[in-house]
């Protein structure tokens, strides 16, 4: 497997990205287990991007619960329906969210959170976890991040 990432942070956001992606996609081709893959995928992220909080929540027994990320302590379990990423469940599509104190039902893990969004990981139409990512700025998210981040979580998907 790649011991590291390469990472050049004079790239505009699409450039990044398309650096980033392709060495990711390596990363979790060599590994099948999906832990050990989301854990260096948040790892990653986090380096990279600089963002306050990237991890997974994993859909079991109808709950999304903790998984593998990066930054600061986070609430384990998460019901279906509530906050953003009880929402990204189940509607099933990825939300942006610019200012997470407009967003009604926003589950506050810290108060430095000010901007999210959430991936939802779509299996044969169900959801089995979801990638969400706070970030300390407003707006800090666009259709670029969420064009390469359903591509990072449709390939960690693959092994369902
Ligand atoms: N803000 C999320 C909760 C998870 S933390 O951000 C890590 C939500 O509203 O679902």
């Amino acid at each position: 497997m790649a011991e590291s990432i390469i990472i050049n942070k004079k790239l505009s956001k699409e450039e990044f990205y398309q650096s980033l992606v392709p060495q990711i996609k390596v990363l979790i081709e060599g590994e099948t287990d999906l832990i050990a893959n989301m854990a260096n995928v948040s790892a990653v992220l986090k380096e990279a991007m600089n963002w306050l909080w990237v991890g997974f929540y994993i859909v079991k027994d109808n709950q999304l619960v903790l998984g593998p990320f990066q930054g600061p302590l986070a609430c384990t379990r998460i019901e279906y329906d509530k906050g953003v990423c009880g929402k990204a469940w189940s509607t099933k599509t990825t939300l942006i969210v610019p200012d997470v104190d407009n967003f009604p039902g926003h589950i506050a893990c810290s108060s430095l959170s000010k901007s999210e969004i959430v991936i939802p990981a779509v299996v044969k139409n169900e959801v089995k976890f979801v990638l969400d990512i706070d970030s300390e700025t407003i707006g800090n998210f666009d259709e670029t991040d969420r064009k390469y981040l359903e591509m990072i979580v449709a390939k960690l998907a693959s092994v369902y």
